[in-house]
């Protein structure tokens, strides 16, 4: 029988909607805790090197009282690093910054960067840490992913994502993300996608070989607004159920 797929519920941006009034509301400890009761299976944070959202007292804070399990998202930098090893999440994605992006605009370029994410991936590890590397659906990425020795892959589907929302032909993009799937597979890495996801567009994301978990923030969120996080949650649950 195939495991159950994952939802992994992004909270950041409710930390976006508190930092803009700099006010103590609206809590995104208390968005993990109402998403674990409403159906999450594990809860994702970015911590950003410029804090824009989630901070480091969050992190500390949700690794004391989440029930599911927790994803750091994080460059890989020596700060980030030793956040890391200190908090202990139950598993860090490595993901690219840029400053001025208004999102994880593109994956990691783990060829390219194959020598400074070594270190990283071996430490965390080391102590326990399971790294997942978020990734294009490129054969070179896969395949410098799976020799780095990291655990997991995450697949960006934003292209998917944004070619889905302009009412463009998603075929070639689905079967670079069908290819890349199925490579990770055969490579041994667990296999987690994410990016852009929203009920209408999920559908195809489903038959992904070997997918365990979808990493979504934005499109609960903003589902929240009219259904509540609860309800969103359970929608988008609902949706992972038919593909
Ligand atoms: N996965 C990774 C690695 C991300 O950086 C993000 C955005 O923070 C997501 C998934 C979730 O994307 P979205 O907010 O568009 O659902």
């Amino acid at each position: 029988m195939t495991p159950p797929l994952l939802l992994g519920v992004n909270i950041d941006h409710v930390a976006t909607l508190r930092n803009v009034r700099g006010t103590l509301y609206p809590s995104p400890l208390k968005a993990a805790q109402l998403a674990e009761d409403s159906g999450a299976d594990g809860i994702t944070v970015h911590l950003r090197e410029d804090r824009r959202h989630i901070r480091d007292e969050d992190v500390i804070a949700l690794r004391q009282s989440i029930t599911t399990h927790l994803n750091l998202e994080m460059a890989n930098t020596p700060e980030m690093v030793a956040f890391a090893l200190k908090v202990k999440p139950d598993y860090v994605t490595l993901v690219p910054e840029r400053r001025e992006e208004l999102t994880t605009e593109g994956g990691l370029d783990v060829v390219r960067y194959q020598t400074a994410l070594q270190p990283s991936v071996t430490a965390l590890q080391a102590a326990g840490i399971p790294v997942s590397l978020f990734i294009e659906s490129n054969p070179a990425q896969v395949a410098a992913t799976a020799s780095l020795g990291a655990k997991i892959v995450e697949f960006h589907t934003g292209r998917y994502c944004d070619q889905h929302m302009a009412g463009e032909n998603t075929q070639a993009e689905l079967d670079r993300l069908f290819l890349a799937a199925h490579q990770a597979c055969a490579l041994g890495l667990v296999v987690n996608a994410g990016h852009g996801l929203t009920c209408e567009n999920i559908g195809p994301i489903l038959t992904l070989p070997g997918l365990n978990e979808l990493n979504i923030g934005h499109s609960l969120i903003s589902d929240a607004l009219f259904v509540g996080l609860g309800g969103a949650i359970g929608r988008m649950k609902q949706a992972m159920t038919y593909p």
